[in-house]
């Protein structure tokens, strides 16, 4: 198993660590070449940019092994209700193909979005798992959250 994940601001990144600590599955962070700005306003920009032009930024950091892992767990924040490219990047770099993909995403109130469906038209190949859906950091309810959602993937913890 392997967590792929790319976080903004930080709550999903504290989500993949929940999951790397419950599974002990590897951590890969995606990051790309030129990253998008650290400040709020003008990352709401960018990334509407890119989604628009369906644009996905080179990756900076191959991902090894892929090959290795039957389940890969992935993370990223819904943005304007999708994924973010660099996600597209992800998918398109790699072959996932009959393997599981298992999303977590966080959101600040629109849950899933179009996320689920952008991932199976990237990876139609891929089997997609019940995903987790985490309202911001999520706060103390996290760990029993994700414990219940690994039992419904029959991921054992
Ligand atoms: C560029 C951008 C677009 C966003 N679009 C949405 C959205 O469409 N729906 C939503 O519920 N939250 C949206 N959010 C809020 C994030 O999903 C939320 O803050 C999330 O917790 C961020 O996760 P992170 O800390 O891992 O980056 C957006 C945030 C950013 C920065």
């Amino acid at each position: 198993m392997r967590i792929a994940y790319f976080s903004w601001s930080g709550n999903t990144e504290g989500a993949a660590k929940e999951i790397q600590s419950q599974t002990g599955a590897d951590l890969f962070k995606i990051e790309w070449v030129n990253p998008y700005s650290s400040d709020y306003n003008t990352v709401l920009d960018e990334a509407q940019r890119d989604q628009n032009n369906q644009a996905k930024p080179k990756l900076s950091v191959q991902v090894e092994n892929i090959e290795d892992y039957d389940v890969i767990f992935l993370g990223f924040p819904n943005w304007w209700a999708s994924i973010p490219m660099p996600i597209a990047s992800f998918l398109e770099e790699c072959d996932l193909s009959g393997k599981t993909i298992i999303p977590f995403f966080s959101h600040g109130g629109g849950r899933f979005g179009q996320s689920v469906t952008a991932i199976s038209k990237l990876a139609p190949a891929s089997v997609i798992g019940e995903g987790l859906s985490i309202h911001y950091s999520s706060g103390a309810e996290l760990s029993d959250d994700i414990a219940q959602w690994l039992n419904k993937n029959n991921i054992k913890n």
